[in-house]
C-alpha cells in the first residue's frame, strides 16, 4: 500500500501540470506495473492517444462485459490499429455469467438495483480484479464534471477495493476541453456519440440523452444519480 503522505505529496507536486505531463510521470514511475483502463469513451480515447505518443508499449486494457455495442467492438479493433498498441480484453467467468442469467433471467439488471448491482459486479468488478493483479496503478478517464458520485475524486487516489493508485489525468477537465481534444488530433471515437449518446457502457444499460440533460443521464436512467456507479470506482 502507498502510504497516504506520498499520495498527498503527488498531488501536490503534479498540481497544475499538463495531463501529459502527469501520464509521462507515473509511466515513468511504475514502469510495465501500469495500465490504462479504458471502455474505449471520448476520455480513454484522448489518454490513449496521449500515450501513444509518450511509450507505445504501455499496457491497456477494457473489460468487455459482453453487452457492449458493436460499435464499441470496432472502436477497439480501430484504435489498437491506428496506434500500434495492444489492447488486453478481459471477459467475465462464463460459469459465473451462467449461473447468475440461470437465476435472475438475461436482462435481470431493469428488475432492481441489487439485480444490476450484481451484472455489474460479475461483468466488470470480478474481470477488473484480474485485470490489475499484477499492476500497482491504474490510469481511468474520470472526470468530476461527470457525476456527483465524482466531484471529490484526486488526480491521484489510493484504490481500497482493487489496492492500487489510481491516476485520473483528465480528473479537472471539462467536457468542452475533452472534444477540443478529440477534434484537434482527430482521435476516433465511437460514432454513438453523434447520434446523442455521451457516456458509453453497456447496450442495455444506455441511452442517448436529450439536449441540456446531463452527460451521464443515459447511463443506467431508471436510477437515482447517487446509486450511478457501477462499481468500479466506488470508494
Ligand atoms: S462506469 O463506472 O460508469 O462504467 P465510465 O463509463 O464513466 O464508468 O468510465 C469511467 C472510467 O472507468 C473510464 O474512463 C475507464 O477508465 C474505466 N472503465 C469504465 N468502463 C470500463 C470498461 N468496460 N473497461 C475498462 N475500463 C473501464
Ligand atoms: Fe450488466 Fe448493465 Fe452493468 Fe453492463 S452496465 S454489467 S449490462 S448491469
Amino acid at each position: 500500500m502507498i502510504k497516504e503522505d506520498r499520495l498527498n505529496s503527488w498531488n501536490e507536486q503534479l498540481q497544475g501540470k499538463s495531463p501529459q505531463e502527469v501520464i509521462a510521470f507515473f509511466l515513468g514511475y511504475f514502469k510495465e506495473r501500469i495500465a490504462l483502463s479504458t471502455s474505449m469513451g471520448l476520455e480513454d480515447q484522448v489518454l490513449t492517444h496521449m500515450i501513444s505518443k509518450i511509450d507505445t508499449k504501455t499496457k491497456f486494457f477494457t473489460l468487455d462485459t459482453g453487452r457492449l455495442f458493436p460499435q464499441t467492438y470496432d472502436l477497439i479493433d480501430l484504435t489498437a490499429k491506428k496506434y500500434k498498441i495492444k489492447i488486453e480484453v478481459f471477459f467475465p467467468d462464463a460459469a459465473d455469467v451462467e449461473k447468475m442469467v440461470k437465476e435472475k433471467g438475461i436482462n435481470l439488471f431493469y428488475d432492481s438495483i441489487e439485480n444490476r448491482k450484481l451484472c455489474c459486479h460479475v461483468r466488470k468488478i470480478k474481470p477488473l480484479l484480474r485485470a490489475t493483479r499484477n499492476l500497482d496503478a491504474w490510469i481511468t478517464g474520470l472526470r468530476h464534471e461527470q457525476a456527483v458520485t465524482r466531484k471529490n475524486l484526486k488526480l491521484v487516489e489510493w484504490d481500497n477495493i482493487n489496492k492500487l493508485v489510481k491516476i485520473n489525468p483528465l480528473i479537472d477537465w471539462t467536457e468542452k476541453q475533452v472534444w477540443d481534444y478529440v477534434n484537434r488530433y482527430n482521435v476516433p471515437v465511437n460514432p454513438l456519440h453523434k447520434k446523442g449518446f455521451a457516456s458509453i457502457g453497456c447496450q442495455p444499460c444506455t441511452r442517448a440523452i436529450e439536449p441540456g440533460e446531463d452527460v451521464r443521464a443515459g447511463r443506467w436512467w431508471w436510477e437515482n444519480p447517487e446509486t450511478k456507479e457501477c462499481g468500479l470506482h466506488q470508494r
